[in-house]
């Protein structure tokens, strides 16, 4: 396993599934300390778990992308945990709703 991201931070949005997971796992597997962020705790947990199985160092950030105030949290957090953060995916996709004409 290459450990080429040994010591950066990443925090991945929409980590819980999918492609975000998907991008988490390879980050983790290069040596990255990744932050499973997820609007659900719950599930940013079990994420982070199942990456922690395959000996990543996987944590959790509740952060949905829409809600300022978890935004401005999960900073916070970063900033008191880590002091950095050196890879940001915005994985996460929103399709803004479009008014009625
Ligand atoms: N898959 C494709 O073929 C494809 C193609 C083009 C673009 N994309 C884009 O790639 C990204 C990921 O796609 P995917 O297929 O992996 O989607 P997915 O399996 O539906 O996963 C989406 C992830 O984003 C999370 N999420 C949704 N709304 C969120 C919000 N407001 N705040 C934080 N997290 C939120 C979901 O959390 P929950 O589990 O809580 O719902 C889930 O973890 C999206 O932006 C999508 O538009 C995908």
């Amino acid at each position: 396993m290459s450990e080429d991201l040994k010591g950066k931070v990443a925090l991945i949005t929409g980590a819980n599934k999918g492609i975000g997971y998907e991008i988490a796992r390879q980050l983790g597997s290069r040596g990255a300390t990744v932050l499973v962020a997820a609007r659900n705790i719950k599930r940013g947990e079990e994420a982070a778990n199942k990456l922690r199985l395959n000996e990543i160092d996987a944590r959790t950030v509740q952060l949905d992308v829409i809600e300022q105030k978890t935004i401005d949290s999960a900073v916070k957090q970063i900033e008191s945990e880590f002091g950095k953060l050196d890879i940001l995916v915005n994985n996460a996709g929103i399709i803004p709703r479009i008014p009625h004409c």
